[in-house]
């Protein structure tokens, strides 16, 4: 009986082993050209102020074969990128054409609690929402997205995201829009009857997860390159997958940018691990004639190769096909310092906090929208240790502020890690410490965000709430809507 047992034990595993273990080397025939999503069109107001205008609305989209009921921003599917300057003042209205309430979260964004686009911030259908706020932090690829209650992964999946990229100056990387600096946001979908399905994996605990890729909304895409070096500026706008980018021939690229901005100076690489929520900027260099392939490979996700598995690791996906011209126009080289990063010094923390997730909560806790989790004062530095509990992949989403990780595990933060971060993968058992500094803006009555960016995770409750608060200031009374 127990061999019996043992038997089929083995054949489970089996199954589930092929069943789950995606690989798409080969098979991906990047028939299809790469779209660019437009830049957004703005005007400036009398006041010098820079508008722009978002409507969110069902759709269809054809991603490359096959037509299927979609959502998107001012068209089919996604949205347009929007672009500002440090120092701007910004007007986005962003219309609900939605027969459902949405909202719109500027992920990454340094901006005052009513106009970050959290749960407290509903769209009712039909009608607009107008946030307005002044660009006060470093260039950076930043990106946005519904944050309803509830109903983010259901928004995000139908269609609702796009990039938001910010400019501070001059900058001697790639930087034509479209030509030599590509945006790439990646997803993975599922087709099932004509649709995308948006069911819950049967096996794993983190929700949808896709057998195809996505990027910019088409599958098996090609991108024409004209120049020796191209900057991809990565988006992990999936639900829940994590990848692990890199180059099928395994070459290195400078990896230049994390979710705040650029790193102090490139780090050469020939990998980098992106979670849900998390953006990376490389550079990348390409030889006359030539095609290379983006490609995500194993990841180590903390829970052992079979259990990755079934949290969305895999073995390979092919994401993108870049094709060299016959001749390339020769790109500036990256330049060996490419910011100053001022540390944040841990000794100085005002508060310490530690934040363990787990089973949909937060230090034991689901989300609840009238409840405040934390209290912070304005302008001080606080040190937060986030730890994963269980045996499922997390991130780590912070509203209002970049941070600073300082250690993983025991150790210092390796180099795609040393520069400004929102969100932070979480593995197992392994606590990660970050260091943000809460300035500028406070409020004692609306909260912002921290949340696992695995937007079932989310959703079902792995979220809290913290209020910035004045010098001597108590929290005040938050309200569910
Ligand atoms: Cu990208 Cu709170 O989310
Ligand atoms: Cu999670």
């Amino acid at each position: 009986l127990v061999l019996v047992a043992c038997g089929l034990g083995a054949i489970l595993v089996i199954r589930l082993w092929n069943g789950t273990a995606l690989d798409t080397t080969g098979e991906v025939a990047f028939a299809n050209r790469l779209a660019i999503p437009p830049l957004a069109q703005s005007r400036l107001d009398e006041r010098g102020r820079r508008i722009f205008e978002l409507t969110a609305e069902e759709s269809s989209h054809d991603f490359g074969g096959q037509r299927v009921p979609t959502w998107g921003f001012n068209g089919e599917y996604l949205g347009p990128t929007l672009r500002a300057n440090r120092g701007e003042q910004v007007v986005v209205n962003v219309h609900n054409g939605l027969a459902e309430p949405t909202t719109v979260h500027w992920h990454g964004m340094h901006l005052p609690a009513t106009m970050d686009g959290g749960p407290h911030q509903p769209i009712p259908p039909g009608q607009t929402w107008s946030p307005t706020w002044k660009i006060d932090q470093p260039a950076a690829t930043l990106w946005y997205h519904p944050h309803p209650h509830g109903e983010t992964a259901q928004h995000v999946y139908r269609g609702l995201a796009g990039m938001f990229l910010l400019d501070d100056g001059q900058t001697a990387l790639p930087s034509t829009y479209g030509v030599d600096d590509i945006p790439l946001i990646v997803q993975d979908k599922q087709f099932d009857d004509g649709r995308l399905d948006e069911s819950k994996s049967v096996l794993g605990d983190v929700g949808v997860l896709g057998d195809t890729i996505a990027v910019n909304g088409v599958t098996g895409p090609y991108l024409e390159v004209s120049t020796s070096l191209v900057r991809l500026r990565l988006l992990n706008a999936s639900n829940a997958r994590v990848y692990r980018f890199g180059l099928a021939d395994d070459r290195d690229f400078q990896l230049v940018a994390t979710d705040g901005g650029l790193l102090e100076t490139p780090f050469t690489t020939n990998g980098i691990q992106l979670a849900p929520g998390e953006r990376a900027e490389i550079v990348v260099g390409l030889r006359a004639g030539e095609t290379a392939v983006l490609r995500s490979g194993p990841q180590d996700l903390g829970i052992g190769a079979l259990g990755d598995r079934f949290v969305g690791g895999h073995d390979r996906l092919d994401i993108l096909q870049l094709r060299a011209a016959p001749t390339l126009a020769p790109s500036a080289p990256v330049p060996g310092k490419l910011a100053e990063i001022a540390r944040l010094d841990p000794k100085q923390a005002a508060q310490s906090r530690q934040f363990r997730v787990q089973a949909r909560t937060i230090n034991g806790r689901k989300m609840d929208m009238s409840r405040v989790d934390a209290t912070v004062v304005k302008g001080t530095t606080e040190l937060w240790t986030l730890t994963n509990n269980d045996g499922t992949p997390h991130s780590f989403h912070l509203h209002d502020v970049q941070f600073q990780v300082v250690k993983v595990g025991g150790s210092g933060p390796p180099p795609q890690l040393r520069g400004w971060k929102d969100t932070v993968f979480l593995r197992t058992g392994e606590p990660v410490q970050v260091i943000a500094r809460f300035a500028d803006y406070s409020d004692p009555n609306t909260p912002y965000m921290f949340h696992c960016h695995v937007l079932l995770h989310e959703d079902e409750g792995m979220m809290g709430q913290f209020v910035v608060v004045e010098p001597g200031q108590q929290a005040g009374q938050v309200h569910s809507h």
